[in-house]
């Protein structure tokens, strides 16, 4: 039976909270657990549904996964894979699982894996992916719907990626780890899940230098057989900011915890832009608001890091529902990343679309009804949304909430909100 949540309008969220660690970090060093034969213990994973999903993945190709949750820990011994298949069914649930071709081409010299197709926010090819095997020498076919890549042992290349792609540099990244010779990538993705994804593969053995800049050289290596792997998982910088902006929305008191604040930067930004505090330490960051300041609106442009995240974007807007004046928010990454506007929208602000930007003029207040989380991102932003709406908020769809959230109606709750988890008839 799916689940809903009833949210009911609260006031200042206050407390500490403790962030977890990042799914867009873990995703891809689960898959880069492929490359080696040891056995790897990740720590600070988060209990996260595409996390799960990841792991049935691996176990389907004949890896052994075994999560504790208590501890937050990962075991992955990959040492038995006896398929290189992924199968349609796991892949179409995630796609980051297309991760897994980089590691399997360049373990086991083959790989199939379906085409991810498109999905709530946009088409998202893999073309950046599949010209990165190529160039390092795998032949590739790409037919009935699933790519199958194929080379004896891949040689290291000079590639140029056209857009700095998160996906097809950690991709690349992973293949050219045991590949024959140096590869160069440029303009590559430089956002902090490449440098982790980076810090793994060198814990494994490789030997990778520049991650984090826009160009990675990668010393392929003949095996990555150091022992007893062990890695800590970056903390989330998108659950961070979700949480930074449920405290902004509800003028709340909030410290956070397990936050690199560098990572933060562009949502500790915007946010004192629209007359919100924010203090960042070593160890976290605190947002705090007058009770009596005044949101003021203010324009965003999502990016590449160190820009503004796509992945904040919906979030974001929720605030500027509210703020006075009008803000437009413009979508450079993904070309229909907008799903939660018309829901905003039924909530009672007041957003126009046009062409790559929403317009959002700012109302003084939104109103509780039904909606319907379309994705992950865009299902967080309603969650917030109704924090601070008039009357009863109910949210369906919330099992796109938990691929990227872990017990977000628990943790808002232990911060002052009133969220109530009930079933649903409703998918
Ligand atoms: C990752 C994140 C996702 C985030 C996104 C951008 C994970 C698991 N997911 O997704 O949460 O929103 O980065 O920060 O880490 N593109 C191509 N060809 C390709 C690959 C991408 O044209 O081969 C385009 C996409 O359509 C999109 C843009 O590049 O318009 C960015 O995509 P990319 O950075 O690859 O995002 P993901 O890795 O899929």
């Amino acid at each position: 039976m799916a689940e809903k949540f009833i949210v009911e309008p609260c006031g200042a969220l206050r407390g500490k909270m403790e962030i977890g660690g990042a799914k867009n970090a873990v995703l891809p060093v689960l898959a880069a657990a492929i490359l080696t034969e040891q056995e790897c213990v990740l720590q600070n994973v988060p209990d996260l549904s595409d996390v799960e999903s990841m792991c049935v993945l691996l176990e389907s190709l004949g890896a052994k996964t075994i999560m504790d949750k208590p501890s937050g820990t990962i075991t992955v011994n990959t040492h038995a894979i006896n398929s290189l298949d992924a199968s349609y069914e796991l892949v179409g649930k995630l796609r980051a699982s297309f991760l897994v071709m980089g590691p399997l081409l360049a373990r086991f010299g083959r790989a199939k894996v379906p085409l991810p197709g498109g999905c709530a926010i946009g088409s998202r090819p893999v073309d950046l992916h599949l010209k990165g095997f190529a160039a390092l020498g795998a032949e590739i076919d790409n037919s009935h719907g699933f790519v199958t890549a194929s080379a004896k042992r891949l040689r290291g290349a000079k590639i140029y990626l056209d857009f700095p792609s998160v996906g097809a540099t950690e991709n690349i990244m992973m293949a050219a780890a045991l590949a024959q010779g140096q590869t160069i990538l440029e303009n590559c993705a430089i956002e902090p899940e490449i440098v982790d994804l980076a810090n793994f593969l060198n814990t494994i053995g490789g030997k990778i230098r520049g991650a984090g800049t826009d160009t990675i050289k990668i010393e392929g290596v003949s095996s990555l057989t150091t022992p007893n792997p062990k890695h800590s998982i970056i903390p989330d910088r998108i659950e961070a900011g979700t949480f930074m902006i449920a405290a902004a929305l509800t003028r709340g008191d909030v410290t956070l915890t397990n936050v690199m604040a560098d990572h933060v930067k562009p949502v500790t930004a915007k946010l004192k832009e629209v007359n919100i505090n924010v203090e960042e330490s070593d160890t976290g960051v605190r947002v705090t608001c007058d009770p009596s300041c005044e949101l003021i609106a203010a324009d965003l442009k999502t990016l590449p890091y160190p820009g503004f995240p796509t992945d904040m974007q919906a979030q974001f807007m929720s605030l500027m529902a509210t703020a006075s004046g009008t803000s437009v928010i413009t979508e450079t990454v993904f070309e229909n990343r907008f799903m939660q506007v018309g829901e905003l929208k039924r909530m009672g602000a007041e957003i126009k679309i046009e062409s790559r930007s929403a317009i959002v003029e700012g109302v003084p207040k939104l109103t509780g009804t039904q909606v319907v989380a379309s994705d992950l991102r865009a299902g967080a932003a309603l969650v917030l949304a109704a924090l601070r709406a008039e009357g009863t908020t109910e949210i369906t769809g919330i099992h796109h909430i938990e691929r990227g959230y872990d017990r977000i109606d628990t943790r808002l709750n232990q911060l002052g909100a009133s969220i109530v988890r009930v079933e649903s008839e409703k998918e």
